[in-house]
């Protein structure tokens, strides 16, 4: 499929107004992406686990105007108030897809958003919140035109989350997406992410994601810094042929359940997108002194209790623990007794792996 594919036919139906709410979940990659093209177009294939308790629900109640606006007519409410300072952002989400919603600007949006988790939590909700809002603008989009199929509903969506912003397009379904060209993954695409086609073992249902709020406090690199950064990167050539040697090498592990080899991909992975940035210029330290400690007593733990424990990292100093449904008792108890110690106010949260957005 090409961008083209995404611009609509006429619309058949006149709807004159009507409200929309999707709830849609947050993503951790397990091979990330960092650095992108124009467009918003990966630099490399990536690959995550959908989660669940981690959502934003958005709500959008459109009105018909009496003739088309020359500029977008929107006003956002965050957690029930008048949100100002979001409307830039979303101003330049709506500029970039009106393209492929042209019933934009004959519509006033009321748009209220929130997230299941605190706000000042450091926990980026940029893809939770940009698939939420995809979701409803499809939404409308299918009212205008009903013959839109299931299909290319949702990969519309995740074409539109991902002009939001990059990893958004990955939260629409579950549990498993993955986004890029990959020669070795049939239908992927640089456009949309695209349910992992392949066989994945039981080890892999249910997985667990224990987020440690180590610092809660406002990102020091936004990620559309982050990503340039990779231009002129002098390691840039070589991390984006490993992310590809990294997908290869996943698909046998996901087939066979090799947690072992699941561990040292996903390990690698969050050390090299903070290595990225450590040897960018500038040069960013993105983990803090808790997080390596958190990351030395996984590994001591993992050694002693024979589990498979492993963290991965976003882009700053929040930790993810990642481990198998069959460890979660003896793992929770770890993270209770020996992790929870280095968070921001005691402060976690547990999630797992989940199935995608939902209507609501
Ligand atoms: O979607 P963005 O532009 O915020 O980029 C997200 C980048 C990482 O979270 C660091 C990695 C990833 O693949 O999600």
């Amino acid at each position: 499929m090409t961008e083209t594919d995404f611009i609509p036919s006429a619309y058949k139906n006149d709807v004159k107004e009507g409200v929309v709410c999707y709830k849609s979940p947050s993503n951790i990659a397990l091979v990330k992406y960092w650095g992108k093209k124009e467009n918003q177009i990966p630099q490399n294939p990536s690959i995550s686990f959908t989660l669940d308790a981690c959502a934003t629900t958005t709500q959008i109640a459109f009105t018909k105007l009496e003739k088309e606006a020359d500029d977008f007519s929107f006003d956002l409410w965050f957690e029930g108030k008048p949100k100002e300072d979001f409307k830039p952002k979303i101003t330049i989400f709506l500029k970039r897809i009106e393209k492929y919603l042209p019933f934009l600007k004959s519509y006033y949006l009321k748009i209220e958003t929130s997230n299941s988790f605190p706000h000042s939590s450091g926990i980026a909700s940029s893809a939770s919140g940009m698939s939420a809002m995809a979701l409803c603008l499809m939404d409308i989009e299918k009212q205008l035109n009903p013959d839109l199929s299931d299909d290319l509903f949702t990969k519309k969506a995740s074409f539109l989350a991902r002009l939001g912003s990059g990893s958004a397009c990955r939260s629409i379904e579950g549990d498993i997406i993955q986004w890029g060209v990959h020669k070795e993954t049939e239908g992927s695409s640089d456009l949309f992410g695209i349910k992992y086609p392949y066989e994945v073992h039981n080890n892999f249902k249910n997985f667990h994601d224990t987020i440690l709020l180590v610092d809660k406090g406002q990102k020091q690199v936004s990620s559309t810094v982050g990503h340039n950064l990779m231009y002129n990167h002098p390691y840039a050539t070589q991390r984006f042929n490993q992310a590809h040697e990294n997908l290869n090498k996943l698909k046998s592990v996901f087939k066979k359940g090799d947690l072992v080899e699941f561990i040292k991909i996903v390990e690698s992975e969050a050390l090299t997108l903070h290595a990225m940035m450590m040897t960018s210029m500038p040069y960013f330290i993105l983990m803090k002194p808790n997080t390596l400690e958190i990351i030395n007593k996984i590994w001591e733990f993992r050694e002693k209790s024979r589990t498979h424990v492993c963290f991965t990292l976003d882009a700053g100093a929040n930790v993810h623990v990642l481990y198998p449904e069959n460890e979660k008792a003896v793992v929770n108890q770890f993270i209770k007794d020996e992790l929870v110690v280095f968070c921001e106010n005691q402060q976690y949260i547990c999630d797992r792996i989940g199935f995608g957005a939902k209507k609501l």
